[in-house]
């Protein structure tokens, strides 16, 4: 039971008008309605010695109020009970409340049929409607052990409070709405960054296993067949006419390895695991250069770190995707890669001096999915990817790493 305060009138006026005013400040912050709903039951019915004093909240589903916070006597039991929004005696003086939008002060609840009978003790209740623009969304209810010991004038300060209290429930429920919202959102990102690292791995493992597979298949056929020419070619008299065809055999036969081995170098580039980015980026580089006519030139500013695979990997491959739509889109006479080390930090560049074009564009059209997977590559290293391009003035593509995410420690990793 609350403790009798002895208070002088005015006194009293003065904590409620404190009161009033406290409550007024909560509504500007935002807090969620676990802190929020204890907080204004202990100010309320420390300043007025209420018995109890219950916040109550419409459940829409159900259209019933549930006791959402409890003072006074035996609170436990109260938490979670519900009645329904009606204003049949069911419904209790609370029902009755949410279902008019209006206060109802009963001084004597013995005398009235629609008291439900709660705290065997209480004499006297007040339920007042807590609204948000017109629309109830629950009730504050107060209990005395007197009779007559709730008055007209508990009536009009509740009011005056249940428009402000009415407020922060609502601030604070938009307010767990929003962090439940967020934390989906960021789940369901996360699940996706998860899922899009592991489509990458099983591609890349896909990818190798492929190019081992030619390798050790089609490759090999064929370097038998030119075995095998080369044999009947010595077997021949040397004016036989078929020498030439035979010859002319030969020839295709190692157009046909070259362009498998680059087929090959594209799929899984094997030189990566064995030598490391730089060495195998300088051989791909030669290769797009011849294929392409476009200028390229890698720079290493910096003390170059070793890098471990699978920042090697996905380097190799952004820097695939960022040179084939140099290839493909820029019309560009040259292109530049820059590695810069320093810091703690790796940044890698891309720089062209093609036509250029509108990222928010190309970032924000579906059906392209290199720049997207540029920059998921990235991420998956930890990394981040900026454009900066603008039409007739080439485009810079960056990507920026924390060095001990990227850098290799075992000596065997
Ligand atoms: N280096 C570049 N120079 C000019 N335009 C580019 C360059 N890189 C990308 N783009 C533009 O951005 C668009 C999106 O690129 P991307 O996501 O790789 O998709 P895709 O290459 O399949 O079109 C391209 O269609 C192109 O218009
Ligand atoms: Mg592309």
């Amino acid at each position: 039971m609350q403790s009798e305060v002895i208070t002088t009138p005015s006194r009293q006026r003065e904590l409620e008008l404190t009161l009033i005013y406290q409550t007024a400040q909560q509504i500007t912050q935002l807090q969620s309605l676990s802190e929020l709903l204890p907080h204004i039951v202990a100010e309320v019915s420390r300043t007025f010695n209420y018995s109890s004093m219950g916040v109550l909240l419409v459940d829409e589903e159900t259209n019933e109020l549930v006791v959402r916070e409890t003072i006074g006597l035996e609170r436990e039991k109260h938490l979670g009970f519900r009645v329904p929004v009606t204003d049949a005696v069911e419904g209790g003086i609370c029902g009755w409340v949410a279902y008019h939008g209006q206060s109802y002060l009963v001084p004597d609840v013995l005398a009235s049929p629609r008291y439900i009978r709660t705290v065997e003790a209480t004499r006297a209740e007040l339920g007042v409607p807590l609204k948000i623009k017109g629309k109830v969304i629950g009730v504050l209810d107060v209990q005395s052990l007197a009779v007559n010991g709730l008055t007209e004038r508990d009536e009009s300060i509740l009011s005056t409070l249940a428009s402000q209290i009415a407020i922060a429930v609502e601030n604070a429920r938009l307010y767990e709405e929003l962090a439940q919202a967020h934390a989906e959102i960021q789940r369901k990102a996360d699940q996706l960054q998860r899922l899009l690292a592991r489509t990458v791995d099983l591609q890349e493992e896909e990818r190798r296993r492929i190019a081992a597979d030619i390798h050790d298949s089609v490759v090999q056929l064929i370097y038998g067949a030119m075995y095998e020419t080369e044999g009947t070619l010595q077997r021949l008299p040397e004016d036989a006419a078929a020498q030439v065809d035979l010859h002319n055999i030969q020839v295709s036969l190692k157009q046909a390895i070259s362009e498998i081995y680059k087929a090959i170098y594209d799929l899984w580039p094997a030189s990566l695991d064995e030598m490391g980015l730089f060495p195998s980026l300088r051989s791909y580089l030669v290769q797009y250069e011849e294929a392409t006519g476009i200028g390229c030139r890698l720079r290493i500013q910096g003390n170059p770190i070793r890098f471990n695979p699978p920042a090697r990997i996905a380097l190799f491959r952004i820097l695939q995707e960022a040179l084939y739509n140099v290839r493909k889109h820029a019309q560009a006479h040259t292109v530049e890669v820059i590695f810069t080390f320093q810091e703690g930090r790796v940044k890698v560049v891309v720089q062209d001096d093609g036509i250029g074009f509108d990222q928010e564009k190309a970032l924000a059209e579906q059906q392209h999915l290199g720049l997207i997977s540029m920059r998921e590559r990235a991420e998956n290293i930890g990394g981040t990817f900026t454009i900066e391009s603008w039409p007739g003035r080439g485009s810079r593509l960056a990507w920026e790493f924390l060095q001990p995410k990227i850098e290799r420690v075992e000596p065997n990793d």
